[in-house]
This record gives C-alpha cells, sequence and structure tokens, in this order.
C-alpha cells in the first residue's frame, strides 16, 4: 500500500532558490501542493507572484492548486528586497533567454488581475483539510505573522510548519548576525517564534551544507530534459556568478529546497529543540535568531519553541533533489 500524500501549502518569495524548491515539491510523489501563496522578500511581492507563475509555467501544475497573494511589506520596516543576488527579476534574469528562432523562452505569464490574500487561501485550505495541512515557508515570516495577529484559532489545525530560515550556531548571511528570511521582517518572525505553531526550523547551519557547483548544474541540466533541467540552469546563472564574486566559489545553496526535502524526508535532517527568539531592538545584530537549549531542567531558561535542523545528511539531499529536477 502507497503511504498517503501529505498535503503541504507553501508560502514563497521566488527566488531562484524558492523556484527549486517549488518544482522539487510538485514532481514529489510524497506530497500534495494545495496552495501556494506569494510574500515579499527576494522581490516585490506582485514581481514574486508574477515568478510563480512563470515558474508554474513549465510544468503542468495540480488541478485546484489554490494560488494568493500575500504581504506587500515586512511588519514595521521597509522591504530589503535580494535582487543583487537573484537578479533584477528574482528568476536571474529570465527576459534575457531566447529561442533560436529569437523568441523568447520564457514567456511573460499573466496571473490574473486579483488574487486572494495568503491568509484568504490558508482560511480555505484549513477549512477543507483540518488537522493534516504542513505549511512550507520560504521567505519572511510577514504573511504567518499576520494570520495570526488577524485569526489565530485557523492555524491552530495545522499539522506542521517548516520554516526556511535563521542561522543558530553559524553567522548570518545578510549580516554576521542575521539570515535573509529573518532579516527582512524580523517582527514577524519573533511574533511566529513566539505563537506556539509546531515550527521546524530549516536554518543556514543545514541549508549551507547543500549546495551544487556551476558543474553539477551543467551535469543536472544536460543529463535531463526538457523545460525543467533547462530552467535550472538558466536561472541559476545569475547566482552562481554572484557567489563566484563575492565568496569566492561558484555555489548554489539549496536554502529553500532543503526546507521542502525535509517535509518529503524528516529523516535527512537531525532537529535539537531550541527557545529561539529575534532580535528585533538592536541594529547591528537586527534579526539574529538567539537560540538557548530549551529547558534542560533549568526553571529559569525558557521552554523550548522550536525545533532547529542542525544535522544534514547533504549526500541524501542533494540526491533526492537532482534526481527529480533532471527528470523531463
Ligand atoms: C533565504 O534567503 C532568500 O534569498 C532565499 O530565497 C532563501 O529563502 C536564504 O537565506
Ligand atoms: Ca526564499
Amino acid at each position: 500500500m502507497t503511504a498517503p500524500k501529505q498535503r503541504v501549502v507553501i508560502d514563497t518569495d521566488p527566488g531562484v532558490d524558492d523556484a527549486l524548491a517549488i518544482l522539487l515539491a510538485l514532481r514529489s510523489p510524497e506530497l500534495e501542493v494545495v496552495a501556494i501563496t506569494t510574500v515579499c522578500g527576494n522581490v516585490p511581492v506582485e514581481q514574486a507572484t508574477q515568478n510563480l507563475f512563470r515558474v508554474l509555467g513549465l510544468l503542468k501544475p495540480p488541478a485546484g492548486l489554490l494560488i494568493g497573494q500575500g504581504a506587500a511589506k515586512p511588519l514595521r520596516q521597509p522591504l530589503q528586497t535580494a535582487t543583487q543576488v537573484h537578479g533584477a527579476d528574482g528568476l536571474g534574469e529570465l527576459d534575457s533567454f531566447r529561442n533560436q528562432d529569437g523568441s523568447p523562452r520564457y514567456p511573460r505569464p499573466k496571473p490574473p488581475r486579483t488574487l486572494p490574500t495568503a491568509q484568504e487561501v490558508w482560511g480555505e485550505c484549513l477549512r477543507r483539510y483540518p488537522g493534516e495541512l504542513t505549511l512550507i515557508t520560504l521567505g519572511p515570516l510577514t504573511n504567518l505573522a499576520i494570520a495570526l495577529e488577524t485569526d489565530p484559532a485557523p492555524l491552530r489545525q495545522l499539522r506542521s510548519v517548516i520554516s526556511m530560515g535563521g542561522a543558530i550556531s553559524v553567522t548570518g548571511n545578510v549580516t554576521p548576525a542575521a539570515e535573509f528570511n529573518i532579516y527582512v521582517d524580523p517582527h514577524a518572525a519573533q511574533r511566529v517564534f513566539q505563537s506556539g505553531l509546531p515550527i521546524t526550523l530549516v536554518p543556514l547551519d543545514v541549508t549551507t551544507k547543500v549546495a551544487l557547483n556551476r558543474n553539477e548544474i551543467q551535469t543536472l541540466a544536460t543529463g535531463g530534459s526538457g523545460p525543467v533541467p533547462r530552467f535550472v540552469a538558466d536561472a541559476t546563472g545569475q547566482v552562481l556568478s554572484y557567489t563566484e564574486r563575492v565568496e569566492g566559489a561558484p555555489l548554489f545553496h539549496l536554502h529553500d529546497p532543503l526546507a521542502v526535502a525535509v517535509a518529503i524526508d524528516p529523516s535527512l535532517v537531525q532537529t535539537v529543540p531550541f527557545h529561539v527568539e529575534v532580535e528585533t531592538e538592536d541594529q547591528a545584530s537586527m534579526g539574529k535568531t538567539r537560540a538557548d537549549r530549551g529547558s534542560l531542567g533549568r526553571a529559569q531558561k525558557a521552554s523550548s519553541n522550536i525545533q532547529a535542523a542542525l544535522k544534514v545528511d547533504a549526500a541524501r539531499a542533494l540526491k533526492l533533489f537532482t534526481e527529480r529536477l533532471s527528470r523531463k
């Protein structure tokens, strides 16, 4: 008997690694993606929604997939995007790719003029599937913080939340203290982490261990056929140039795909319970995830509020990713 599919909702700010995470989820028989919602982060939210539709245009999305557009700005601070990493469009400058006949390789999609909000979409999903849904967040936590503020009760019906973000025992990637998704909206992250939701954090501690270099991406792309492997090669070019220039090696970290991989196979990571608070006051360490190892029997310590992944079987995670994205 085959195991029942796990129903998931993805909240995302595409972003090249978000795009690859979405493709991984849609190509994984263990998951049923029931909805995808967008949030501002790597790019402004309208661009994030455009990018989502562009990614969905690469394959046949599941019938009845719900789509929503979420927050256009973080709770309290101006949006800081990451177009310097992901390209001006957030997807590695896709307009620059042409077919042999000169036509655009990635035609611009036309998303519907109006979309429901992220919270409306989640509300509908939670009504349909109470107690069954996993929410996978791949961007800043603004949408979830707003939902907790406006209508928290339905969220208690979430089975789990898997969230890419934070840096527990490693340095950040935006500042020495902070990881991008938390840095962009630290107030939202703090609210979410103190909410009591069952959260598994997939931080930089593990995502920076799961990376492909330029040659490995070429091998993935040429080993497969069809639009998805080619998209992997096209979309990652800009990020690889960035990491080569800034970090000294052309490496593409599979941050967001690893969060999806954890939903597919939780045994890919080992988690540790922590009490995590997010820094929201001090400018130098804004967005830092301050983690304390649970109560350990000491009354003055706060109890754990998060399971954080600290170890990953990187070889197995990479195998899962490359097998599924090199398929036609
Ligand atoms: C996170 O930041 C974003 O740029 C990526 O999409 C990922 O979600 C990694 O720090
Ligand atoms: Ca992301």
